[in-house]
Parts: C-alpha cells; sequence; structure tokens
C-alpha cells in the first residue's frame, strides 16, 4: 500500500488530487465518508478537475467533469447528467490507518483507460 495523505488533509465537502507514476487518482469526501475514484472521465478519458483539487460543482453536490461538464454522484460515481450519463468513474479501493489514506500501487499501475 502507499500513503495518499493525512485523512484530515480532505475537509468535508472537498477533494483532492493524486499522482502516482502516471496515474491520477481523487478523494472526495462527502457526509463525512470517503470516496476514492481514478480521475478518468467515462466521456474522453480526460482528467475531471478545473483546477487543482476543484472537482466538484460550485454548489459542492455533484463531481463535474471540467472538459464537458458530465456530473456524478459523489457516492458511486454514477453519471447524472451530460454525454457518458448512465456511466461511470471507476471506483479505487482504499484503506485507513494511523489517520493515513492508503491505496494498493499495484493496482492503480493497472489502471488503463475507461
Ligand atoms: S470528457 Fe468529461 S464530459 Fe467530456
Amino acid at each position: 500500500m502507499i500513503q495518499l495523505c493525512m485523512l484530515d488533509e480532505i475537509a468535508e465537502g472537498r477533494a483532492k488530487g493524486f499522482d502516482i507514476g502516471n496515474k491520477s487518482l481523487f478523494a472526495v469526501r462527502k457526509d463525512d465518508q470517503l470516496h476514492v475514484y481514478y480521475n478518468c472521465c467515462p466521456h474522453l478519458g480526460t482528467p475531471l478537475e478545473w483546477l487543482e483539487d476543484e472537482f466538484l460543482d460550485p454548489d459542492g453536490v455533484f463531481i463535474q467533469c471540467a472538459t464537458h461538464g458530465a456530473l456524478f454522484n459523489v457516492e458511486d460515481g454514477l453519471c447524472v447528467h451530460g454525454p457518458c450519463k448512465g456511466k461511470s468513474l471507476r471506483p479505487i479501493p482504499f484503506e485507513t490507518g494511523n489517520g493515513m489514506l492508503m491505496v494498493d500501487e499495484a493496482l492503480i499501475q493497472s489502471l488503463g483507460r475507461i
């Protein structure tokens, strides 16, 4: 497992991006639940954020792709609006321990295009 960050670095209603080799992930916290996704839009495979660590829509309700505005549920990554409606972000399994957020590096390196 590799450590991404301290759990308290991701505030409620906020997200944080991570680069691991040439792969990119992000974590988002909503209703005190953490969710981690592959940072790859199911529409064209682009990263989602419009600025560093800015993955949510202006109301902080949905994850939003900066390229064409697709909206995804935070809870399950399902696209509910936009060109990839009905497709989903790829959830990434994670572990927590000693206040850290961790993921399996081998799994991350095996990620391809959605
Ligand atoms: S690339 Fe994400 S909505 Fe088009």
